[in-house]
């Protein structure tokens, strides 16, 4: 009789734990509604880290787009201090727009962007890195890091130098590890300079806060021309755990010694069952012979947990296909939601890791920028993207010779993403659209859905088909 009491048990805790995640959600929908001001969005979602939600605010000004993507746990201090930098980048921000020439500002607006990856170290045990870009048009664009090590269980963060025993010897031996690491780094080695590298270790205020932790190794992050030539970026370079024991503090030699036996392993490496897939998915045979009129919908900088989710039961019930151009640091969050669009028959787009202008990178970093996005997909759905695009749609024959797949802009420019109006997007669409058309949109909107059905119904009607990119090039 034992048996039957476990469902019961079974039901309860699922109860129990139900109730709480609903509460939790209405705790949420109402945080979200009291907060935000005019021409501001801001939106919570849960990520696939447990006690982490991922905060998205953007906003479009006539001068300037934002868009933040930061992480909210549950305690507050982790937060408060997170919440602190993100003030005072945004503050910098203000000051150095307020310096440029608005009439220009409004022909091309400015760009402030801050996203982040998160690295778990061990359970309630994160590494927090954000990656921050000022854009101002021309070539001056600012990028930055700032690294949080979010110890989720104590709700504080946790200082580079707790974890590093910082004494002469340990610094000498932190600097052989780099120099050799730089050396052998197959990117960086030609870039690195010494004296600089040697400066920075020696630095008496250095706290190592550039230093984050993964499952397998401590890493360094510099900032660009800090210790390498300008074309090396913002060079990262990786410690296994069993190399750096001997510059632990004796907590940590002790916290991350499981790490060092399972360093080696290739956990991270994603699966290589892609190759056959790949082939399969691609142009669907039944258009040929139609000689209808086409149009072919494209979706920039998703996936959204909600608004992407949406578009894609809107296309499904249009009988449409769609392209995605995806951003790699957001496929990282919503890996499922991309496993649906591709089992839906909607074509995979690259459109880099987050959203920098390529124009201004080094080959090597833009190789990085289309490969991270290339791999994450490729984990998510089996399928390697097959088409890109450059954010801002910048691109030169340098960016064109690296990328490897075709990059592809478009044709029409809704501009959802400015007026957040579905009738102004209808309105844009009716007036351009022709045979061939390829229409710009964002998925990270909840105006565009609205927008999308408008769309959706209208090309019904005048006998339009909707159809990913590739098949209308
Ligand atoms: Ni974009």
């Amino acid at each position: 009789m034992k048996t039957t009491r476990l469902p019961y048990l079974l039901l309860t805790i699922f109860g129990i734990v139900g109730v709480a995640l609903l509460s939790y959600f209405f705790i949420l929908e109402t945080e979200d509604l009291s907060e935000g001001t005019k021409g501001e969005n801001e939106q919570i979602e849960l990520s696939k880290y447990p006690g982490v939600d991922i905060i998205t605010n953007t906003m479009e000004e006539e001068t300037y787009h934002k868009a933040i993507h930061y992480p909210k746990f549950e305690g507050e201090q982790l937060n408060h201090e997170i919440n602190e930098y993100l003030e005072s980048s945004q503050q910098s921000f203000r000051e150095e727009l307020a310096k440029k020439d608005k009439q220009r500002l409004k022909m091309r607006p400015a760009n402030f962007y801050i996203t982040f990856d998160i690295y778990p170290v061990e359970e309630q045990l994160y590494s927090i890195v954000f990656s921050e870009e000022s854009y101002f048009g021309g070539a001056n664009s600012l990028q930055s890091t700032r690294i949080f090590l979010a110890d989720v269980s104590k709700d504080q963060s946790i200082k580079q130098t707790d974890i590093i025993n910082d004494t002469k010897e340990t610094r000498e031996k932190l600097y052989a590890l780099l120099l050799n690491a730089f050396k052998e780094h197959e990117t960086y080695s030609d870039y690195l300079f010494e004296e600089d590298l040697k400066s920075w270790i020696d630095r008496k205020d250095n706290t190592f806060s550039n230093m984050y932790l993964t499952n397998k190794a401590m890493v360094f992050k510099f900032d660009k021309y800090e210790v390498t030539a300008g074309v090396a970026g913002m060079p990262e370079i990786e410690l296994p755990y069993d190399q750096v024991r001997e510059i632990l503090s004796t907590e940590w030699v002790e916290r991350l010694e499981i790490k060092g036996s399972v360093g080696n392993a290739e956990i991270d490496q994603p699966k290589e069952e892609v190759t056959e897939k790949e082939t399969d998915n691609k142009g669907p045979a039944k258009v040929e012979g139609t000689t209808g009129k086409r149009v072919a919908l494209t979706f920039d900088d998703g996936p959204h947990p909600e608004n992407t989710v949406k578009i894609v039961d809107l296309l499904e019930r249009y009988d449409a296909k769609a392209t995605f151009f995806m951003l790699g640091s957001r496929v990282d969050f919503y890996p499922n939601i991309v496993k649906k669009m591709a089992e839906a028959g909607h074509e995979l787009g690259n459109h880099t890791w987050n959203h920098k202008d390529l124009t201004l990178l080094s080959s090597d970093q833009i190789e990085l920028e289309v490969k991270d996005t290339n791999r994450i997909i490729q984990e998510a759905t089996g399928q390697i993207p097959s088409v890109f695009r450059p954010p801002y749609g910048a691109t030169n024959k340098s960016v064109e010779s690296v990328i490897g797949i075709p990059s592809v802009l478009w044709t029409i420019d809704t501009l959802d993403w400015k007026s957040h109006d579905p009738n102004q997007v209808l309105k844009i669409v009716q007036d351009n659209v022709k045979d061939g058309s390829i229409i710009l949109m964002h998925d990270i909107h909840g105006s565009t859905v609205e927008a999308v059905e408008l769309v959706l119904k209208y090309l019904q009607k005048e006998g339009y088909q909707c159809v990913t990119v590739s098949e209308v090039l």
